[in-house]
């Protein structure tokens, strides 16, 4: 059989582990694997490259993808649909393997559910967003990065008094704060879930100098928000799809935090760094054990199933869970850690 393979929406440390193990499994299975170049831009435009085990040795380590991604897909394009049809037909595809996030996940489910297509999900994704999954690889080395940003932040902010303030990545979901920020002993976290009042982040951070502790971190993800009616006004611009270009929140509120306090306040926004580069050990683990089940799925004809992670074991859960949710962060275990450690 010809199995295509393809990544979609933002990079993540751990796709070419997932694309190794398919065609690793495939090939023991006597099936071709067709990698298509930039996502359904290259799954439309016909372009693509045989995957064999002499070209996909020594990418278990590297990140990004080799294949590249975009974000579009066939219902961007009018006749769309009609020609990921036929492009089935002319490769002879038997199934299509859908590495992406949620808006990936959303197309691969309803091409299945529309158009009747033989396609598998992988989930992924940094920001640890996606219904169904206890955990997507890509999320484990962002917190790691992530973390040990905020450890050398702690030493340089002691060493000056100062107030650091980190922005991490989450656009609707703030995983990667509430970990990081657990982990590295931040001060205060912000997250999209819980619109934050500036004034008792200040609060906080003033009472932990009462106490004679004159350097705080604190963590906010790129899509949190302060309650309404309250400072900073943010005004994103918009990308190509409509979405909030995010980035900046931190910018935003180290000024106000520096005005109320008198404290000297510093900014650091991690961005891509989060993204790029080798993936853990664990994700490597993860990424190949999604990798190895899609194999496993195509081979049980199990369309319009993802492969997830369920506490130690992989499963298959429909992938129209994705559509329309998002997986945000366990708001017991946010408001302990505030309880506990904020301040
Ligand atoms: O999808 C994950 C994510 O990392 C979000 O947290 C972030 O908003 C977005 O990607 C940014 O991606 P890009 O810069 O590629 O548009």
């Amino acid at each position: 059989m010809n199995i295509g393979v393809l990544t979609g929406g933002g990079d993540c440390p751990g796709l070419n582990a997932v694309i190794r193990a398919v065609v690793r499994k495939a090939e023991k299975g006597g099936d071709r694997v067709l990698g298509f170049r930039d996502a359904w831009k290259g799954f439309l435009g016909n372009d693509y490259v045989q995957l064999t085990t002499d070209n996909v040795r020594g990418l278990l380590p590297r990140g990004g993808t080799i294949l590249g991604t975009t974000r579009g897909s066939p219902y961007d394009v009018g006749d769309g649909i009609e020609r990921t049809r036929r492009q089935f037909a002319n490769l002879n595809l038997g199934a299509l393997v859908v590495i992406g996030g949620n808006g990936s996940l959303t197309v691969g489910s309803r091409l299945y559910a529309e158009a009747g297509l033989p396609i598998v999900g992988v989930p992924k994704t940094i920001d640890n967003d996606i219904v169904g999954t206890d955990v997507s690889f890509g999320f484990q080395t962002a917190v790691q990065v992530a973390t040990d940003a905020i450890d050398r932040l702690h030493t340089t902010a002691e060493s000056h008094d100062r107030v650091m303030v980190v922005e991490v990545m989450g656009r609707d979901a703030g995983w990667i704060a509430l970990m990081a920020g657990t982990a590295g002993g931040a001060t205060v976290i912000l997250v999209p879930e819980r619109p934050f009042d500036l004034g008792r982040v200040c609060e906080h951070i003033e009472r932990r100098h009462a106490r004679g502790r004159f350097a705080s971190i604190v963590v906010v993800a790129e899509g949190a928000r302060p309650l309404p009616g309250t400072p900073p006004d943010m005004d994103y611009a918009k990308d190509q799809f409509g979405r909030d270009r995010l980035g900046g929140i931190s910018a935003a509120i180290a000024p106000l935090i520096e005005e109320r306090t008198g404290y000297d306040v510093r900014v650091v926004q991690i961005g891509h760094i989060q993204r790029g580069g080798t993936p853990t050990a664990y994700d490597r683990v993860l990424a190949t054990r999604f990798g190895l089940a899609a194999v496993d799925a195509v081979a049980a004809r199990d369309f319009g199933k993802m492969v997830v992670l369920r506490g130690a074991t992989i499963e298959r859960v429909p992938m129209a869970l994705t559509q329309g949710n998002t997986r945000t962060i366990d708001l017991s275990l946010y408001d302990e850690v505030e309880s506990v450690f904020f301040g």
